[in-house]
């Protein structure tokens, strides 16, 4: 099912403002769904709301937060979500720190207390439209085994970076620390497609290709993607005075119940490193050697980090937004949702 960028940012937010949100804050959890949805990620897209809307309902998100943030030094602050949804407080704590950015060079802010967020490259790509470098790491529920250990204790840790060219496109990389994103498993299930055997294992501990299977995903490369894990939990958990590893909340585990996840934003102004008019110019021309690096076989074309998003994007603007068929018709339909995600063990059926 093809749908318009505005049909889908219209479906989406009609339906988390009837499940319970304000009209704003319904339409910026859109807003950050569709830029996921419209550049390919779709597990952080549409295939969330009816989730969301069971928590929202349920309670488990304050839907009047009293946002608060407070400057805490010369270049770092912490803003406050008040268990409202993580994409709104995220966003404004981004826009915090490109503010700030803007006169001290570096800012650094710290976002706690809040409910899933999405799709980190949203916030990143905020500050590099304001032509710095933006940084975002965010806690996520545990399932992931640490290298060498057989439970889970990180989540699947996000990271995202990006940085402004002096044309219009933007370096981004965007990550979650695990082979792949829990979403992807959601995603494959969804399409009832089978999954790579190195994302995942199931009970046991063996690797898995069925996504009704898997009981706990993989760090990618081993001990160096657990690591990197570490240090998101460090930034995003430990820093803020937040529950970390695996007593960060759980996804599924109690719809009724705030998540108080944490987030980490930084942003750096690179007119304080170096000119800044010079820095755009080399981000484009890393970008353009990207491109031009002599490919290997099987592959058409080196790609910069997020340019396969771009492409997707750019065929999405002329042709609309590939949606799920089941997706687009609980968006569609009357229902708020279907009582299906509290208390459900997220690795189950
Ligand atoms: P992915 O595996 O699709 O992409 C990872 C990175 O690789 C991206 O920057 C992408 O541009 C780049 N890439 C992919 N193919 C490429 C190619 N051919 N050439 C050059 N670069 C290429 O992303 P992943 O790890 O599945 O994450 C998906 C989303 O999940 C992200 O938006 C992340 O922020 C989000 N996430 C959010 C969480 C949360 O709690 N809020 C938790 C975990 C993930």
């Amino acid at each position: 099912m093809k749908v318009s960028r505005s049909d889908l940012n219209q479906l989406i937010a009609v339906k988390l403002h009837k499940a319970g949100l304000s009209k704003e804050h319904a339409d910026g959890v859109a807003d950050v769904l569709v830029h996921a949805d419209m550049r390919g990620i779709h597990s952080h897209g549409a295939m969330r709301v009816e989730y969301y809307a069971e928590r929202i309902a349920k309670g488990g998100i304050n839907t009047t937060p009293n946002f608060k943030y407070e400057v805490t030094g010369p270049c770092t602050a912490v803003f406050d979500g008040d268990n409202g949804v993580g994409h709104v407080a995220a966003k404004q704590a981004m826009d915090e720190a490109i503010q700030m950015a803007q006169t001290s060079g570096i800012a650094a802010v710290g976002v706690r207390r809040i409910g899933h967020s999405g799709a980190l490259s949203y916030f990143v790509r905020q500050a590099a439209k304001a032509g710095m470098i933006g940084i975002s790491v965010c806690q996520s529920d545990p399932m992931v085994v640490p290298f060498g250990g057989s439970e889970p204790y990180y989540g699947t840790n996000p990271i995202a970076f990006a940085a402004p060219s002096n044309d219009d496109r933007l370096l981004t990389l965007d990550m979650a620390t695990t082979v792949q994103a829990w979403g992807k498993i959601l995603h494959a299930r969804s399409r009832n497609e089978s999954i790579p055997d190195s994302w995942a294992v199931d009970k046991e501990g063996h690797p898995t290709t069925d996504p009704f299977k898997v009981n706990a995903l993989l760090p990618i490369a081993g001990p160096k993607g657990y690591g990197l894990m570490m240090m998101v939990d460090v930034l995003s958990g430990i820093l803020l005075g937040l529950p970390f590893g695996n007593k960060v909340s759980s996804m599924y585990h109690n719809l009724t119940e705030y998540r108080n996840l944490g987030q980490f934003h930084l942003v750096i102004n690179p007119a304080f490193f170096t000119d800044p008019v010079v820095f755009r110019q080399h981000i484009s021309q890393t970008m353009d050697e990207l491109n031009q690096i002599k490919p290997a076989p099987g592959f058409e074309q080196v790609l910069f980090p997020g340019q396969n998003n771009d492409l997707i994007q750019e065929e999405y603007e002329q042709n609309g937004i590939e949606i799920v068929d089941e997706i687009y018709e609980y968006l569609v339909s009357d229902t708020v949702h279907r009582n299906q995600y509290d208390h459900k063990d997220p690795f189950a059926k």
